[in-house]
Parts: structure tokens; sequence; C-alpha cells
């Protein structure tokens, strides 16, 4: 089976990130929002990238119109009865999930195959909302979308191997190396980053350095990308405490307990980038400073 047209349900961060990449791969994309200010925020979005692009030069201009030309917004699911791929990518929360998979049920063509775009929520949860669960499996994209090149394909017991083995290849087609993972909580990447997070947040609860040594110490000592208090402000705090109680849930392991400091910044609306304020003050987006209070004593 070959996968020609995508639908996306959801068009926040992860799921217009997506539907650049499949309509940068040249596929008809089509988005489902909640309503049209969502969906016309999200295109919005996924346009200003497009354009930050181009003016940088990695994008020809008549690229980005054809790419913005296989790209359809709308508020109606039945608009995707005739993709051969639906993703979905709402909010984490089960019962939504089940919801929405149980009305899609009914809508998607039976040969399609249907994707979770979730980090946390059970594939097998969601698989037994719909006739077909053998044509459901996880693909988990990273943030920021477009730049990462990861995604976790994951199955379960009943994933038909050819439905598997038709989303790896589509996942290489997106230009995205996929890893083969089964479907248990934080598949391969969370497992290992999130308890790496709260020990850093442990660290510092124990004066072992301050915010941004620790941070610069993982930078430049490592080679990450980022340290792990901007990561845990990137990623959410909230999203963060959210995923460590699910995998502390199912594996009963001290390492994955979210720190008390965790809960106390979550519980204060500190959320990361997103609410303003998290281990760093955004105020100036381009220096973010370490929030006094948590420096070593
Ligand atoms: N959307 C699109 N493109 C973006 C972007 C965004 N939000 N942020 C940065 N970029 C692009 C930039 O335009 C730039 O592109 P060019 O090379 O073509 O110019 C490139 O990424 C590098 O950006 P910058 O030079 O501004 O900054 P950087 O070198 O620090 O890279 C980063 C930014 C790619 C985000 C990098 O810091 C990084 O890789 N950080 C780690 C991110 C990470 O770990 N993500 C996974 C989070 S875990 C997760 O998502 C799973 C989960 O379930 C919680």
């Amino acid at each position: 089976m070959e996968i020609r047209t995508v639908g996306i349900v959801g068009c926040g961060l992860m799921g217009s990130g997506i539907a650049q990449v499949t309509a940068t791969a040249g596929l008809p994309t089509t988005v489902v929002e909640a309503s049209q200010e969502l969906c016309d925020r999200g295109l919005s979005n996924l346009s200003k990238r497009l354009e930050r692009l181009v003016e940088k030069g990695s994008l020809p201009a008549e690229q980005k119109a054809a790419i913005q030309g296989r790209l359809r917004g709308t508020t109606d699911t039945a608009q995707l009865s005739n993709c051969d791929l639906v993703i979905e990518a709402i909010i984490e929360n089960l019962e939504e999930k089940l919801k929405l998979w149980r009305s899609l049920d009914g809508i998607v063509k039976p040969e399609a195959i249907l994707a979770s775009n979730t980090s946390s929520v059970s594939i097998t949860q969601m698989m037994m909302a719909v006739r077909r669960p053998e044509r459901f499996l996880g693909m988990h994209f990273f943030n920021p979308v477009p730049v990462m090149e990861l995604v976790e394909v994951v199955k379960t017991l009943v994933t038909d191997p050819q439905v598997y083995e038709t989303d790896v290849e589509f996942t290489r087609q997106l230009g995205k190396t996929p890893v083969r993972t089964t479907d248990r909580p934080g598949f391969i990447v969370n497992r290992l980053v999130i308890p790496y997070m709260l020990d850093a947040i442990r660290a510092l609860e124990e004066g072992v350095g301050s915010i941004p040594d620790i941070d610069r110490s993982m930078k430049l000592g490592c080679g990450h990308p980022m340290g792990p208090f901007i990561l845990l402000d990137f990623i959410g705090l909230d999203t963060t405490y959210y995923i460590a109680n699910i995998l502390f849930e199912e594996f009963h392991e001290a390492r994955f307990a979210p720190p008390g400091l965790l809960k106390r910044l979550v519980a204060s609306g500190r959320l990361g980038r997103k609410s303003g304020k998290g281990f760093y003050d955004y105020s100036d987006p381009g220096a973010p400073k370490p929030l006094d209070q948590f420096q070593p004593l």
C-alpha cells in the first residue's frame, strides 16, 4: 500500500510541524482543527516558518507556494475520508483521543493507516477504539518537528507487520529517520530523557550546581544542543511532569518520580517558555535569566 494523501488532526505545535513536513515531502495534506480560528492560527504559524526559510535562502519562494498549495485546513473530519494515513496530534488526554478515534473510525476508509503522535498515552488503549486495531500504530515526532530527524514508529501486539513496514518506509520518504519501538510508556527517547531531566532537578535541589552551570556542563561537556533546564522549559514543565507521572505509574521506579520542585513550579503556573517563566525567565527571549531562588545554597 502506498501513502499518497495524509490527514492530520490537530494543528498546534506538533500537528502544524507534521503538516509542514508532509506537505514539503510532496503529499497533499488535510489538517483538521476544532475551530476555524485554531486552524487559521496553526496554518499561519506554518506559513511564517516557511517564510523564514525563504528569507534565509533555504527554500525557493515558488516552493513555498507549492507547499502551501498542498495544504488544506478544515474543521470537518469528513474531509479525511479518503486519506491513506491519518495522524492524530491533539491534546494528550486519553478520553479526548478515544472520542476522536471512535468518530474517525466511521469516516476514514478501511484500508487507511491510523497513527497517533502521542508521547505518553497508550497506543494499545487507543487502538481499541477502532474496529481495525491491526492498522493502528504510533508515529512520535519531536519538537521542533521540521528540524528534528527522528520519528519513533511504535507497534502494538496486534499491528499488522505490513502496515508497520509501510509506515517505516513512509517515514523515510518524509526525510526523517525512523526507529522501531514497542508500546511501552516513554518509548525510547522519553524513557531515557525524562529521568535525565528529573536528575538535573534533583542535582539543583541538592546544590550540586546552579541552573546555568548544570546547563553549561551538559552543553560543553557532553555536546548536547541544550542543557537540561533549557530543554525542560522548551518541552514544558507541565508536559514533563505529566509524562514522569505516567512512567512512574507504570514502572514504580524512583528514577521516574517527579521531584517536589517540578511539582511546585507546575502548580505555580511556571510552565517554561510557553508561560514566559520556568527555570528561566524569558522576558527577554534572547537572554533568558535563571530564576534566582534556585541557585545552590
Ligand atoms: N521550528 C522550525 N525550525 C526551527 C525551530 C522551530 N521551532 N527552532 C529552530 N529552528 C531551526 C532554525 O531555523 C535553524 O535552521 P537553519 O540551520 O536552516 O538556519 C536551526 O533550527 C538551528 O536553529 P538555531 O540556530 O536558532 O538554534 P540551535 O542551533 O540552538 O537549534 C534546536 C535549535 C534545533 C531546537 C536545538 O537547540 C536542539 O536540537 N535542541 C534540542 C531539542 C530537543 O531535544 N527536542 C526534543 C524534545 S523531546 C520531545 O519533543 C519529545 C517529547 O515527547 C516531550
